[in-house]
């Protein structure tokens, strides 16, 4: 299955060898369109070999360990699920001050709670400090990847990147493009500047170590024709290096309606975005709550992925995501989960998925543990177009790792006791979600957030 026993020839270059031991689960394909028993990869003992951050095989421990009698280095995890690392597709770590901001739906609610905090970010020193308690709170959830809104300040992104780069995760960023329809303090002052801008963050950051770029106008609402006109054409000029296309789609009908008025030529919302040049494989939309039918076609037609943020949608009263829409078998759509930050009220993508299946069963449909868990893992990766890089646990991928304690408490563990396959485990995981369920993280390889260690987090470096 995932063994790929030609690897052990990569020892002959002495690099040092990893292992990481327990049950492990991981996705090989899409659940959504495919036969679930055909799509993922389950072991009760397992072992993870890796080597300078890239994953060189997993098997069945006796099986692998037989090739590395050099391998000494192994953290063993029994009571634990073994999983990639998370992915959130769609979060505002800028908002973190703002969690649990009282009352408001998403309009008000920007402009009560998020422009004012994201105002202050013109300073290096809070942005830093942001960045660094951001950080900690994915990396201890078990996410090590997100697709990321800064905000309007140069300082905003150097900060994020500067932090990312020292946990060494795979990020992506950049300056979020807003000239109006927003405070002045927040809003970029000239529009030609801020692509300028945004040009010049990208040559710096984009690949840049792990870090990847994407070009961010907020949301049609605030940005003006020209600033949408420069970020398409900017977007397609760096499109095939990678670059992403990231903004918000169809949250609430509030936000709908103040679309129709300012552009009341554009047939449909996300067709406005298209006539910008902003729908590729790279493009990623947030909510997509509210999609009539052509819209998810034209997301499918043109590779475009759905972020679906639930605790966020519950959180702001907006509308509900239809999964069973976007994954439409006649025209799936990529997607993947996001925390949305601070919208959403957790960093925890396993509570996200929690409030995924709610979110279902309120319109009786019922989204299975397999599906949350891909989502979760290799559905991000594919909605942010890396599922050759991250998102699954096998040969050559990168070695981005979460640890789920299958004893996060002891309700937890007792309560397990009661299941006999490992879907009804998988769900029952998601179902008691806590901020606790993660023991330990692990990016390219080092283990950067350990929740036994006196010092729980650790830069790379300094392992
Ligand atoms: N639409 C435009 N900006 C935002 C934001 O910051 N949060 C959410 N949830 N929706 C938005
Ligand atoms: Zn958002």
């Amino acid at each position: 299955m995932i063994n790929n026993r030609n690897n052990k020839l990569v020892n002959k270059d002495g690099g040092k060898i990893k292992g990481i031991r327990g049950e492990i689960l991981t996705f090989k394909a899409d659940p959504f369109i495919n036969d679930p028993e055909q799509c993922y990869d389950h072991l009760e003992d397992g072992l993870i070999i890796i080597q300078d951050g890239i994953i060189l095989e997993v098997g069945n421990f006796c099986e692998v360990c037989e090739y590395y009698p050099e391998l000494n280095d192994i953290d063993h995890y029994s009571d634990s699920i073994i999983m990639p690392g998370f992915i959130d597709c769609h979060i505002h770590y800028v908002q973190s001050p703002i969690i649990g901001s009282f009352g408001e739906t998403l309009l008000e609610w920007l402009e009560q709670y998020t422009f004012p905090m994201e105002s202050k970010y013109r300073d290096k020193e809070f942005s830093d400090n942001v960045a660094k308690i951001f950080f900690r709170q994915i990396l201890e959830q078990g996410t090590t990847t997100a697709n990321v809104f800064s905000t309007t300040f140069e300082e905003s992104v150097d900060a994020f990147f500067e932090e990312s780069q020292r946990y060494n995760t795979r990020m992506i960023s950049g300056k979020v493009l807003q000239d109006r329809n927003l405070p002045e303090v927040l809003r970029d002052p000239d529009t030609d500047e801020s692509i300028e801008i945004t040009e010049k963050l990208l040559k710096k950051w984009h690949n840049n170590g792990r870090q990847l770029y994407a070009i961010i106008p907020r949301f049609a609402p605030t940005s003006t024709n020209r600033q949408m006109e420069l970020a398409g054409n900017l977007y397609q000029k760096y499109k095939d290096e990678g670059v992403y296309l990231h903004s918000h789609l169809n949250e609430a009908e509030e936000e709908i309606d103040w679309v129709k008025q300012l552009f009341p030529e554009s047939a449909n919302y996300t067709e406005l975005y298209n006539s910008f040049k902003m729908m590729d494989n790279r493009s990623v939309y947030a909510h997509c709550c509210l999609m009539k039918e052509e819209e998810w076609q034209l997301m499918h037609d043109s590779g475009s992925a759905a972020a679906h943020c639930p605790s966020s949608n519950l959180f702001l009263g907006d509308g509900e995501f239809k999964y069973w829409e976007a994954k439409d078998i006649k025209r799936p759509v990529k997607m993947g989960i996001a925390t949305d930050v601070g919208g959403g009220t957790n960093f925890s993508i396993l509570r996200q998925l929690n409030e995924a299946y709610k979110v279902a069963m309120l319109k009786k449909k019922n989204i299975d543990a397999l599906k949350c868990f891909y989502l979760a893992t290799r559905g991000g990766a594919q909605a942010l177009d890396l599922e050759n890089k991250i998102g699954s646990l096998a040969p050559g991928y990168e070695a981005d790792i979460a640890v789920i304690d299958l004893k996060a408490t002891e309700f937890i563990e007792w309560r397990l006791k009661f299941t006999d396959t490992l879907f009804e485990k998988l769900f029952v995981l998601i179902s008691l979600a806590l901020d606790n369920m993660n023991k330990a993280t692990y990016v390219a390889g080092k283990k950067v957030f350990d929740r036994e260690r006196t010092e729980r987090f650790i830069y790379p470096d300094k392992l």
